[in-house]
Formats: C-alpha cells, sequence, structure tokens
C-alpha cells in the first residue's frame, strides 16, 4: 500500500538542546514550540513493495546522498522491527522550501516519514504514538505531529514511555502570531544538531545551569500559552534562545551557529520593542544563524521593513501558524 503524509515544521519557543539517552532520543528538559503553515513543509510517499532488493530514497527531486539515505533506512529499520515485515521500501519525499536555506527540515521531514512508513506498514498509531516514532527521527519531529503550540515532555521514565508531545493549543487560536523568518546563510550547519548537542552537555558549565533554569521558563510559557498572552512570552522567548546559544558558545570546542546578521537582529528586535513601548516581538534562533521573530499581525509589516534593510538578509518570509499531520491521496509516484 502507497501510503502519502504531510507535515510542517516546527520552531520552537522552549528549546530541545541535549539528551538524557541517546539511544531513545529522550531529551533533557521538555520543549515548546509552535508548527509552521505549509511554507514549511514536507510531502512523503512511502511504500514496501515486494521486489526491492534495497531501499529506494528520494529527497527533492534527487537519489538521496548517503548521509541521508542511511537516516532514513535506520528509520525505516524502527518501522519493520515493529511489524515484523522485511519488504524493502521506496521513499520519494518533497520539501515545500529548499532544504538549502538552512531552515529545520529534519523535523518535518522525520514526522511526514513516521506518519507515511508507519501507515505502510499496516501500523495504525496514534498521534501520541507516532510522535514517539517521529522523535527517533529526529528529536524536534516529534513535535510536528500536532498543530498549534505543542509540549514535548521530556518524561522521567528510562523506557521512554512518558516522553511523547501534545498540542497545548490549537491554531485557531493564534490566527494573529506571524514568524518572519530572515534568512542570511544558505550554507550547511559546521556540526549538525546531534554531535553539537552532545560536545554542550558534555563540556559547557553553563549547560547545567541552563537546565536549572528552563524548568521555570517551561512553567512561565505554558502559562502564558494557556492564556494567549503574547507580550509575557516575548522576554521569555529571547532569553530562552539566548541562553542555548550562550552554552553552545561556552562548549568545547565551542558551538558558534549564529553570525553577524543574528546578532545584528538580535539588537534590532529589542530596538523595535523599545520604540514601540512594549514587547511586540521576539527573537529566536536554532542550530543555524536564519532568525525566527515571532510577532503579531499588527507588527508583521514593520518587523519585515526593519529586517529587509539590514546588511545580510538575503531572504524573508512571513509564516502563519500551521496544523499537524496529513494524509493525502496525491501520492508523488
Ligand atoms: O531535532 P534536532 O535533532 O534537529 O534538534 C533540534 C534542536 C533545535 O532546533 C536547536 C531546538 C528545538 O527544540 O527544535
Amino acid at each position: 500500500m502507497k501510503v502519502t503524509a504531510l507535515a510542517n515544521s516546527n520552531i520552537a519557543l522552549i528549546k530541545y538542546w541535549g539528551r538524557r539517552d541517546d539511544q531513545l532520543v529522550l531529551p533533557a528538559n521538555s520543549s515548546i514550540s509552535f508548527t509552521m503553515d505549509e511554507q514549511l513543509s514536507t510531502k512523503t510517499t512511502v511504500e514496501f513493495a515486494n521486489g526491492l532488493v534495497s531501499d529506494d530514497v528520494c529527497l527533492d527531486g534527487r537519489k538521496a546522498t548517503e548521509k541521508e539515505y542511511s537516516r532514513v533506512v535506520s528509520f525505516l529499520g524502527l518501522v519493520r522491527a515493529k511489524t515484523g515485515i522485511k519488504t524493502k521500501a521506496k521513499v520519494v519525499s518533497q520539501n515545500t522550501f529548499p532544504k538549502s536555506a538552512g531552515l529545520a527540515s529534519s523535523a518535518s521531514g522525520f514526522a511526514a516519514l513516521a506518519a507515511a512508513s508507519s501507515k505502510a506498514a499496516g501500523l495504525n498509531l496514534n498521534e501520541k504514538e507516532l510522535s514517539m516514532l517521529a522523535r527517533l527521527g529526529s528529536g524536534s519531529a516529534s513535535r510536528s505531529v500536532f498543530g498549534g503550540c505543542v509540549e514535548w515532555h521530556a518524561g522521567k521514565k528510562k523506557d521512554g514511555s512518558d516522553c511523547y508531545a501534545e498540542q497545548i493549543s490549537p491554531p485557531g487560536k493564534w490566527r494573529d502570531l506571524r514568524n518572519i523568518i530572515a534568512i542570511s546563510s544558505m550554507e550547511e550547519k559546521h556540526i549538525g544538531s546531534s554531535a553539537a548537542m552532545a560536545v554542550t552537555s558534555k563540556t559547557s558549565s553553563f549547560y547545567s545551569a541552563r537546565l536549572k533554569s528552563v524548568g521555570k521558563r517551561l512553567a512561565e510559557m505554558r502559562n502564558a500559552v494557556r492564556k494567549r498572552d503574547f507580550e509575557t512570552m516575548v522576554p521569555i522567548i529571547m532569553r530562552e534562545s539566548d541562553s542555548m546559544h550562550a552554552a553552545m558558545l561556552d562548549s568545547w570546542p565551542p558551538v558558534v551557529y549564529l553570525n553577524e546578521t543574528s546578532f545584528r537582529i538580535m539588537r534590532e528586535v529589542l530596538a523595535f520593542n523599545q520604540s514601540q513601548g512594549k514587547y511586540a516581538a521576539a527573537y529566536t534562533f536554532d542550530a543555524g544563524p536564519n532568525a525566527h521573530v515571532y510577532t503579531t499581525a499588527k507588527y508583521a509589516e514593520g518587523i519585515k521593513r526593519m529586517l529587509s534593510e539590514l546588511p545580510g538578509v538575503m531572504k524573508i518570509m512571513e509564516c502563519k501558524i500551521g496544523e499537524g499531520i496529513k494524509f493525502s491521496e496525491e501520492h508523488l509516484f
């Protein structure tokens, strides 16, 4: 059976950086994100087909690179282990955004792959189970199973049975929210997130301090999300991004994802808030230099204008808050 699934990427407000178990991809702390709209989305078709001698993986119209291929194949191995099927699979995947744009594609990619491959293998997983499966491909993918605002619970159990994502606020409550993305680099990361988070948790003395303070930020964020109080969320979002990047810089060897333009954007967003006399916009950065500026519709044009005038900004996108996983009958092969 051929199955096609679509998933959107997500951008965290409270970040996942570091694991309590590498094998099971159990995070050291819970995280909270918003799922983006279809501009940052992956569509994936999977079929387990008799007659294939090896898995066949095609991404964005080309054969997967060796690195991509082995990541997809080990994920398919997990799905096979759950069902006992031995058949090889054909996987075709398409991103709506260029992979080279330096935007998180593993979240939407593994959420779509988890949904399409599990269904194609005959597993009928609910959303909680899907988030647990997607997590094994890429931690942040667990959150992309759901739309709106999503919390991924770190859990405490060794077997990871209490580590899953769930929606904490539906997308309909956030029609007014925007993520203005400023792209300042299209280069590949110098170090992947898994390797980088391992370096940070092993070597950074700021990291343990971060883990102590992140619990408080999580509770405050949850509360503000429930009340739909964006102004309260703004400083928490920025301080959380700063905390993660400070711990990265304190690692040895240092992990540096931000560039000159990223720092310029941080300053300009702070100045924008000052000029408005309120917390109107919040910057946040993942494992890359591209800025995500959360703001409301009222300030979106002002933020876009400000960002477009900054040297180093190559492209600007405006995303709304999107939905969780969807299935489609329009297959890619
Ligand atoms: O899902 P991964 O392994 O690519 O890690 C993502 C980590 C951050 O994007 C930096 C933070 C997050 O919570 O999404």
